[in-house]
């Protein structure tokens, strides 16, 4: 009788966790998942911005030879575009198991908007994105100075100096205060 009972415990459980798959909150859905929004002119083409800032070159720099004197120097037995000690500066979710990345997510876009505003997975649908409060709810991150320090510090071999000001003036993007959302009645425009 117990154990019956243990079971169905147990039973109850697994449905409970079940019922809720995997949380979309913790997904990087990847760059090329945002760029088809945000690389308009009328949402503020945010993209394009990124596209050319060196956070979008920030794996490739991994690969170079400067990288393998770094590591080198480091004392690391694996290259530099594999080695733990600089690709959790250097490309997006780097301590991420595999589940948590979407299809289209790849390592080689750097550090992508998703290292900044959180992973988008559960965020980027259009009804939510129009929708500060939910879409913070759904995870979305607006950072403040004191998040980039996370990768703007000494541990950096080649760390600079970081002042915010002059720094966020380099990779400066912006919401198009003229773009409005599609209302709901256009939204019901087929009706
Ligand atoms: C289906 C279209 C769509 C996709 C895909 C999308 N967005 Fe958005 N996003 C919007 C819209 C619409 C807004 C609200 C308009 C605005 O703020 O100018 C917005 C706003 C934002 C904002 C500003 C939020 C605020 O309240 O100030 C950020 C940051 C953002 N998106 C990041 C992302 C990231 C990162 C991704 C990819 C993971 C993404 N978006 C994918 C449409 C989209
Ligand atoms: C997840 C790690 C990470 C975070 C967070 C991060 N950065 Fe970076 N940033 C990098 C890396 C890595 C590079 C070097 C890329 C390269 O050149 O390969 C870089 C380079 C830059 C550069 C170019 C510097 C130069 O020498 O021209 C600027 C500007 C910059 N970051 C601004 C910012 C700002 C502002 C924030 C916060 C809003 C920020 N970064 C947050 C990792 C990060
Ligand atoms: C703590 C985070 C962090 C770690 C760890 C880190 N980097 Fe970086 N790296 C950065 C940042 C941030 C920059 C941008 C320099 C700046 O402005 O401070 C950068 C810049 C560089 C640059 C110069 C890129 C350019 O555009 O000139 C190279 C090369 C580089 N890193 C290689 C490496 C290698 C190789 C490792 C591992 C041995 C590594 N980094 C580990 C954060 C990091
Ligand atoms: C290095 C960190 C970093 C990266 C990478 C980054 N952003 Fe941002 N983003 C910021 C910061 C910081 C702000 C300013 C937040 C604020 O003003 O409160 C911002 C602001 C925004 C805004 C405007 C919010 C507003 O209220 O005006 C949008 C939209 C946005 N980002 C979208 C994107 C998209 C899309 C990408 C990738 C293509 C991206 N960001 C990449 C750090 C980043």
């Amino acid at each position: 009788m117990k154990n019956i009972l243990i079971i169905n415990m147990c039973v109850m459980i697994t449905l409970l966790f079940s019922e809720k798959g995997p949380d979309d909150k913790n997904i990087y859905a990847g760059v090329k998942r945002c760029k088809v929004c945000h690389e308009t002119e009328e949402m503020g083409n945010q993209y394009t911005v990124w596209e050319h800032s060196k956070h979008a070159d920030a794996y490739k720099t991994l690969l170079t030879e400067e990288s393998a004197e770094i590591a080198k120097s480091w004392g690391l037995s694996l290259s530099a575009q594999e080695a733990p000690e600089c690709l959790k500066c250097h490309v997006t979710g780097y301590n991420n198991s595999k589940a948590e990345f979407g299809k289209k997510f790849i390592k080689e876009d750097g550090i992508q908007c998703e290292s900044c505003h959180g992973p988008g997975e559960a965020y980027r649908k259009e009804n939510i994105m129009c929708d500060r409060d939910l879409s913070i709810a759904n995870g979305l991150i607006l950072p403040k100075p004191e998040d980039c320090l996370s990768c703007h510090n000494e541990e950096s071999p080649r760390y600079k100096t970081f002042v915010y000001e002059t720094y966020y003036e380099k990779i400066m993007h912006k919401s198009n205060p003229d773009y409005s959302c599609p209302s709901d009645e256009e939204e019901d425009e087929d009706w």
